[in-house]
């Protein structure tokens, strides 16, 4: 989704489907990144409305959940928590506070304990 002053893209946020995995399950949720809004737009709430209206959106369409590697002081305004508190882990090393996780529905994410397991755009050696 974009954000448009004008005519112009200011801001933009961007959530893709993604698999959290454990030998017992396998379950599909969402990522948000990335974001971003230009520097001369910033801290006028652009973010805040694309993030809100993004959860909005992802509830719309049925996902329970969304997750987020990013500033451990912007996400929680938004009701993100550290992923650790469901068990959820990364396949790479970032600080405990700087990958969080979204309920968008009472509970949804209790049970889904895993890793993530990324698209294989992420890899390096691809
Ligand atoms: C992060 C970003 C998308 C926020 O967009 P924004 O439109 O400025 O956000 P809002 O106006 O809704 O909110 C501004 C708040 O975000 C906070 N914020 C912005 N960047 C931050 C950062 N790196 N760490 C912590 N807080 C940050 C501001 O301090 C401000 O806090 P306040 O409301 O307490 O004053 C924007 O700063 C940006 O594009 N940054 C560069 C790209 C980036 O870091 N993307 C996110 C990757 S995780």
């Amino acid at each position: 989704m974009v954000a448009e002053i004008d005519n112009k893209i200011v801001g933009h946020i961007l959530f893709f489907p993604i698999k959290i995995i454990s030998q017992e399950n396998e379950y599909e949720t969402l990522s948000l990144a990335p974001m971003s809004v230009l520097p001369n737009y910033q801290k006028m709430g652009i973010g805040s409305k694309l993030i809100e209206y993004g959860i909005k959106a992802a509830k719309k369409a049925g996902y329970g959940s969304i997750i987020v590697v990013g500033h451990p002081d912007y996400y929680p305004r938004f009701g993100f928590a550290p992923a650790s508190t469901f068990g959820i882990k990364l396949p790479f090393e970032v600080p405990d506070n700087a990958f969080m996780a979204l309920e968008l529905l009472p509970n949804s994410l209790k049970g889904k304990q895993g890793t993530v397991k990324y698209p294989k755009e992420y890899n390096d050696d691809d």
